[in-house]
């Protein structure tokens, strides 16, 4: 409809601290969606367990994520933050599109393929893991799904799930939207690969001055250049080229000095949501995401009678 809001859904898996690659590639661009957006954000606790076997580790990081969230701005008044286990309704509709789709389907999906490719067993989690997925977008009407460049694929597959449920059973699926967030620039980290928790070249996003200040202060720099490239690359991320170029201009070949002022101007951003984040309590969290389950559920419910009905399981 004409001037209706588009509804937006994304999914993250809890899986510990954030770097700065994470904020401007994922976290940023989200709570800058959500400004304009009324939608969900939902914490991939089940999409997590794929991986992850360690209860304490599981349940802090789910904790961790929302206060993640919450610190970075995220507008409780435009989103829903819920966690996935809370809403039963995403393992029940990705029974059903499991029962849709077919085994070599499933196998060309990355996340399952290159598992296999590096030699390591998958589970059934991880290979059934697209249905999930696609359960999660499409029980809420889900217009635009704002993910990386690596989950574009797994985006397709919900509306391939959205397409052979619809073509089985009558329309019921939304396919969602075509407006797949483009990929964001790659952050780059101390060592100016992609920065990464694998590569453990990352700036932690909410670590303290002092660890902030470590991880700069190793940025490799190449003593053959006038300007540090790596330091630079990431400095770019927080001042523009015009003020850049006076301040590495003036301090040509003075690292220390380039490093320093990329430590101040990192602080400057996030040393306010750090504030912020030291001030959400537990509980607090506990809160926000009991009340977004009770909303996320009022919704997938009254998808899934109607997914119940059409397949013939309501008497
Ligand atoms: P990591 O590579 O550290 O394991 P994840 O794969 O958990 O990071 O990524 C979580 C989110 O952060 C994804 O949406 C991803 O696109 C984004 N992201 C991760 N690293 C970067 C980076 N260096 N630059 C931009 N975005 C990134
Ligand atoms: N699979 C996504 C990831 O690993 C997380 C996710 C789960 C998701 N469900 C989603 C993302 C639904 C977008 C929409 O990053």
């Amino acid at each position: 409809m004409e001037g209706q809001k588009k509804r937006l859904f994304t999914g993250l898996q809890p899986s510990g601290q954030l770097h700065i690659g994470n904020y401007f590639g994922a976290l940023k661009p989200i709570v800058e969606m959500f400004k304009e957006h009324q939608g969900l954000l939902m914490i991939a606790d089940y999409h997590a367990l794929t991986s992850l076997k360690n209860a304490t580790e599981l349940h802090d990081n789910i904790i961790s994520v929302a206060k993640d969230f919450l610190a970075a701005g995220v507008d409780l008044t435009n989103a829903i933050i819920f966690k996935q286990s809370d809403v039963p309704e995403h393992t029940e509709l990705a029974w059903i599109f499991d029962c849709l789709v077919t085994v070599p389907f499933l196998q060309q999906a990355h996340a399952y393929k290159d598992k296999v490719a590096k030699g390591l067993e998958a589970n059934a989690g991880l290979f059934t893991y697209p249905m999930l997925m696609a359960a999660d977008i499409l029980l809420y009407e889900t217009d635009i799904v704002p993910v990386g460049q690596d989950q574009r694929q797994h985006v397709e597959y919900a509306r391939e799930a959205a397409s052979k449920f619809n073509v089985a059973y009558g329309q019921t699926f939304k396919e969602p939207g075509e407006k797949i967030q483009e990929a964001v620039a790659i952050v780059p980290g101390t060592d100016g690969q992609k920065m990464s928790k694998s590569y453990k070249n990352t700036i932690p996003l909410f670590g303290t001055k002092d660890e902030i200040s470590k991880a700069v202060m190793s940025i490799v720099t190449d003593s053959s250049g006038e300007r540090p490239a790596n330091v630079y690359a990431i400095h770019k991320l927080f001042r523009t080229e015009v003020e850049l170029d006076s301040l590495y201009d003036t301090n040509i070949g003075n690292y220390k000095v380039l490093k320093e002022a990329l430590i101040a101007d990192i602080e400057a951003v996030v040393a306010p949501m750090r504030e912020r984040r030291d001030a959400i309590t537990d509980e607090e969290v506990k809160k926000v995401l009991k009340d977004g389950a009770e909303k996320a559920r009022a919704i997938a419910s009254i998808k899934m009678a109607d997914v119940r009905n059409k397949i013939g399981v309501t008497l």
